[in-house]
């Protein structure tokens, strides 16, 4: 029988995606979720990874930039690192260590309301400041730049003139929900 894919999350905030994936995993025999990594000690997705009974590791901006982070991803032996809401950038030195294994989910239509400081409810205000009338969900590979690695999916969903920011995040929320397990599903069985 082939050897489960060794999955890490790295999150910031809420890690509500973190706690879905968890969950999706728990029991499956083609992916498992190894640890989940955080730049923030106190952050919800740290705390619901610990009673979830998934290692976890916290470290500093500082870790990251000078590698030791990278050591630690290669000492799991992590098959795919997934970006769940994680707001660091990932240094060159770590990305060119991990072609092709770092997959970010980006809550709009990429390239469109990405780059520096566009995460979270300031990508979903702009987007509703634009009037666009349609936003979505981008999963991506990570390389040195913020949200320009090359496309895996995207999944759109509409937006009414009504809608409030706090509509659009619900409708993001609900996307990403459904197709994140999904997207790496697909990663691991290549
Ligand atoms: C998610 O909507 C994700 O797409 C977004 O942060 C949220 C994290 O929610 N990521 C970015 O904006 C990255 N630029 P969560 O912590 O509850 O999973």
């Amino acid at each position: 029988m082939k050897k489960p894919k060794n999955i890490v999350i790295f999150v910031s905030g809420n890690g509500s995606n973190m706690s879905n994936l968890i969950t999706h995993f728990e029991g499956r025999t083609d992916g498992n979720i190894e640890a989940v990594f955080s730049n923030k000690k106190e952050c919800l997705g740290i705390e619901n990874a610990q009673k979830m009974g998934v290692n976890t590791v916290v470290f500093s901006k500082q870790e990251l930039e000078e590698g030791n982070v990278a050591e630690l991803v290669q000492l799991l032996n992590a098959d795919l690192i997934v970006l769940a809401g994680f707001l660091l950038k990932i240094p060159k030195e770590f990305t060119s260590q991990f072609e092709n294994k770092i997959v970010n989910v980006h809550p709009s239509l990429l390239p469109k309301f990405g780059g520096k400081g566009m995460y979270g409810r300031h990508v979903h205000q702009a987007v509703i400041e634009a009037s666009e009338t349609k936003s979505g969900i981008s999963f991506h590979y990570v390389n040195e730049n913020y949200d320009e690695g090359n496309l895996i999916a995207q999944f759109e969903c509409s937006i009414d003139p009504t809608d409030t920011i706090e509509d659009l995040q619900k409708k993001i929320q609900e996307l990403e929900r459904k197709h994140f397990p999904e997207v790496l599903e697909k990663l691991i069985a290549q």
